[in-house]
């Protein structure tokens, strides 16, 4: 009898702290009701992005450009791949599309993680299609 109830009690142990770093992981303390983030990046990939946008974008842009308000309006609920494109397209101003693809969706990873993105697992890829099956989520209200 003691030990099956030893056993009951590791079981539920196990799950309460499964459930724990969800929880842990909302730094703001106060939103633990909106939805989860998808995610998206790894933590080494937002490294590699951040490497490569003070290397090349910083001349122009501080980091606060791409989690500020005006910023969040400007890409919430728009998908990651309008997002991968415009960089591509349209920037550093002064030499579009001077980066790789890889070099680009690195920077898109740096800047998830800016706006509260969790890392995972898995790179997200610099593939257009995979890119157009996730939507940009930023907290706008809560921008600086
Ligand atoms: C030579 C200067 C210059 C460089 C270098 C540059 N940008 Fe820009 N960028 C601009 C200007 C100017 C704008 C338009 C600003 C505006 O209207 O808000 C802009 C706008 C943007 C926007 C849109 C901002 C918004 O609020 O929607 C993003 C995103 C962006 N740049 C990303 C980048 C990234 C990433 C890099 C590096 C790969 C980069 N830029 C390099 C000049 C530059």
């Amino acid at each position: 009898m003691r030990s099956i109830r030893g056993t009951v009690t590791t079981i539920v142990l196990a799950v309460a702290v499964e459930a724990l770093p969800a929880v842990a992981q909302d730094s703001t303390g106060t939103r633990d009701t909106k939805p989860a983030l998808a995610v998206l990046y790894t933590e080494g990939q937002a490294v590699r992005g951040q490497d490569g946008f003070t290397r090349t974008c910083t001349f122009c842009h501080g980091s606060h450009d791409f989690s500020g308000q005006k910023f969040r309006t400007n890409w919430s609920g728009q998908s990651v791949e309008s997002f991968y494109s415009f960089l591509r397209n349209s920037m550093p101003q002064d030499n579009p599309g001077r980066l790789t693809g890889q070099e680009y969706v690195d920077i898109v990873a740096y800047v998830l993680q800016l706006n509260g993105y969790p890392a995972g697992t898995k790179e997200l890829p610099p593939d257009p299609t995979v890119l157009n099956s996730f939507q940009l989520q930023f907290d706008t209200a809560q921008a600086r």
